[in-house]
């Protein structure tokens, strides 16, 4: 429809200058102090530090401890820093979305708890679920408050505490994921920039490859699921692996090109962290020099819903104003997904 309507690239870039975008307009994040490293692994399960590395590209990541804390207390200091870097109050916060697959608990919303926490008193908030996915997925949704003008400043923050779902007898998950918070503000933009394109996607079918099958409606906290283990994270590494590394690579390379992007045209990948190999495999297909591919895995692990955002929040004083960024995630569901943006400002000035 959009392409019939204006059918060649002039009109189409006149056509975004008009539009309201919703631009990120500041980030924020927080990871805790612990660091569990490669080596503290190796005397908890039979693994190696020259395993881990070769195969997922990690050498330590951020745990959070102490009784009671949750995802929100990793979400609240990463929205904190966020509104102290842009100067805002949090009640200046119309909506707060939260993707998380670590929720404090099953309800209320881990959104509802942060907001509280940080004093976003006239903000509604929900959470969004899509596994590693879902900071692609809370975007994509806060975006549509701020393109349709009702909404003027929207907070989007991922949070996961991995920690508190992984097996630390299970070597094949336990080596993979950390802990961590990374947010972003969405405002309007109308001189072409923010998020322009999103190519996002489910199947079902892959609850049965990787899940977190107890505490839901289906198979609620017994004896047995706890004695079964079914409260921590099963995954079919190998079958997901070959999922991801094709499905995340794809939408990608579908996103490039109908919007006629080149590899010169991209400044930086913004890619989920679930293992370096599936990076690069989605680099190459792009056609993208490893340069431009900010990479967090050798130091924060998977952190499910954190990955993209920290990348952002790690490399935001090198962004500037225009870059052209492809943000990309694999996750549990299937969820996958591809988000073309141009950056909104100079990170080197903030
Ligand atoms: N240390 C040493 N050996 C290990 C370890 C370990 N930590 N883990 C597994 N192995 C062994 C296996 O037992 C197996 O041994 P075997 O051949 O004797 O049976 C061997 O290493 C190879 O195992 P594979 O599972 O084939 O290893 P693979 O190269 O596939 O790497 C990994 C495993 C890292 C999990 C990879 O499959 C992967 O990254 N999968 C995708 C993860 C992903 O993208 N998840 C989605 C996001 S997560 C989310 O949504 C919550």
């Amino acid at each position: 429809m959009f392409d019939l309507l204006l059918p060649d690239i002039e009109h189409k870039k006149r056509w975004l200058m008009k539009k309201r975008n919703a631009a990120i307009t500041a980030v924020g994040g927080y990871v805790p102090d612990y660091i569990l490293t490669n080596e503290e692994l190796e005397t908890m399960v039979d693994t190696s530090d020259e395993w881990i590395q070769s195969r997922t590209g990690i050498k330590e990541r951020h745990i959070l401890k102490g009784e009671g804390k949750g995802a929100s207390d990793l979400g609240a200091p990463a929205v904190q820093n966020l509104l102290d870097k842009r100067g805002i109050s949090a009640d200046e916060i119309d909506l707060l979305i939260c993707c998380t697959a670590t929720p404090d608990m099953l309800f209320p919303a881990t959104a509802n708890i942060i907001s509280e926490k940080i004093g976003a008193k006239n903000a509604w908030s929900f959470d969004i679920l899509a596994a590693c996915s879902g900071f692609l997925f809370a975007l994509q949704t806060a975006a549509q408050f701020v393109e349709n003008g009702t909404h003027k400043k929207v907070v989007v923050v991922g949070a996961d505490k991995m920690s508190s779902i992984v097996d630390y007898t299970d070597r094949t998950t336990c080596v993979l994921f950390g802990d961590g918070g990374g947010a972003v503000l969405l405002e309007p933009n109308t001189e072409g920039l923010g998020l322009i394109d999103s190519n996002l996607k489910t199947d079902g079918i892959g609850r049965d490859y990787l899940c977190l099958k107890g505490g839901g409606s289906a198979y609620p906290a017994t004896e047995k699921t706890v004695a079964e283990k079914d409260h921590f994270i099963y995954q079919e590494g190998r079958t997901v692996f070959k999922f991801a590394v094709t499905n995340m690579a794809e939408a990608s390379y579908e996103l490039m090109q109908r919007n006629n992007l080149t590899d010169d045209d991209i400044a930086w990948l913004v890619p989920h962290q679930a293992n370096k190999r599936i990076i690069d495999a989605t680099a190459n297909r792009m056609g993208l020099d490893h340069e431009k591919v900010m990479l967090n895995i050798d130091h924060f692990g998977n952190t499910t819903t954190a990955t993209i955002p920290l990348c952002l929040w790690e490399w935001e004083k090198k962004l500037k104003k225009g870059d052209n960024l492809v943000l990309a995630a694999f996750g549990g569901g299937f969820t996958w997904g591809a988000e073309y943006l141009k950056w909104a400002y100079d990170g080197d000035k903030i």
